[in-house]
Order: structure tokens, then sequence, then C-alpha cells
């Protein structure tokens, strides 16, 4: 069992650019955002960006896309850092963040291999509804998943 830690969740801003980009260059080494959309995702109005905070140091980010003309939330982005996986914080992130967007559908898209996070969206109330053949770099297939609130 992992060591018990005690982490925080808040808001995100521009001051946060060069902790996330550590965060993507550790999670997403095939994925990782350009500098343009991490500055995006931390300042872009109807943007939700929320990190996860142990002591000084953000651990983890979600991002989330807010459309309440469509009635639905994108989740953007998700990740932790390795060294403080498996100890609830992603799960943490997605549910402020669901919160925060407040909207009757969320979604989201995951490579079709990652089946980590596949466990944690199905854990969470996730239901994939469809496939985006070839979406991720690579030519990956996506799976949408979606989780009506
Ligand atoms: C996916 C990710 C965000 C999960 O973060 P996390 O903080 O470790 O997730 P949690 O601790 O909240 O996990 C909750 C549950 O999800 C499932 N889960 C999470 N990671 C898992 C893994 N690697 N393998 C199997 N199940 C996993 C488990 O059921 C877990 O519960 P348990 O630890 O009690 O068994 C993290 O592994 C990560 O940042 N990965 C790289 C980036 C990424 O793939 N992001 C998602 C893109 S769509």
């Amino acid at each position: 069992m992992s060591e018990a830690v005690t982490y925080q969740v808040m808001p995100a801003n521009w001051h946060d650019l060069n902790a996330l980009r550590q965060i993507e260059k550790a999670c997403f080494p095939q994925d990782a955002w350009p500098l343009w959309d991490l500055i995006a995702v931390l300042t872009l109005p109807g943007v939700v960006r929320l990190k996860a905070v142990i002591g000084e140091e953000m651990v983890g980010f979600v991002g989330g896309d807010a459309r309440p003309a469509e009635r639905v939330g994108w989740i953007t982005t998700l990740g932790v850092l390795p060294t403080y996986q498996r100890r609830g914080i992603a799960t943490c992130l997605l549910a402020a963040c669901e919160a925060e967007m407040d909207l009757p559908c969320v979604k989201l898209t995951v490579r079709r291999s990652n089946l980590g996070a596949i466990y944690l969206y199905q854990k969470e109330g996730y239901r994939q509804t469809s496939i985006w053949p070839g979406y991720y770099p690579g030519g990956e297939d996506g799976l949408v998943f979606e989780k009506w609130r």
C-alpha cells in the first residue's frame, strides 16, 4: 500500500506554467502539449484548471473545457506525477473538475492502450461511447468516454 500523503486541490493559474510543463513531460512522453496549449489551459476563459499540491509542489493537474451551450464539459488533460500515483489524487482532481464545470455530461478521450486511465474512468462512472480511429500521434485510436451526472 502507498504511503499516505496529504494533498490539496486548488485552482491553478499562469504562475503554474513551469510546474505544468514538468507534469506534462513526466506524464505524456508521447502526447505532451506544446507550450501554447499549456498557456491556453492556464489562462483561457471557460476553462476549469485545478492542481493538486503537496507542500509547495504541484503533483497533479486537470483541465476541463466547459461548454454550457452544449451542456457538455470535456476533460482535456489529467496527469499525476509518477511518484504520487495510486494515492487517489487523479480521482479527486477529476471529481473536483466535474463539480466545477457543473454540466450534465462530461466527456474525454483516452488512448486505447492506456489501461490505467481507462480503469480510473470506468471506476468513476464513465462509459465508452465511441472510437476515434487514429486520433493520437502515432496513429493510436482514441476511445471516447462519457458520464452523465
Ligand atoms: C492515469 C492517472 C492520471 C491516474 O492517476 P492516479 O492519481 O494514480 O489515479 P488514482 O490513484 O486516483 O487511481 C484511482 C483508481 O484508478 C485505477 N488506476 C489508476 N491508475 C492505474 C494503473 N496504472 N493501473 C491500473 N489501475 C489504475 C485503479 O482502480 C485506482 O484505484 P486503486 O489505486 O485503489 O487500485 C496517472 O496514472 C497518470 O498521470 N498517467 C499518465 C497520464 C495519463 O495517462 N493521463 C490520462 C490521459 S486520458
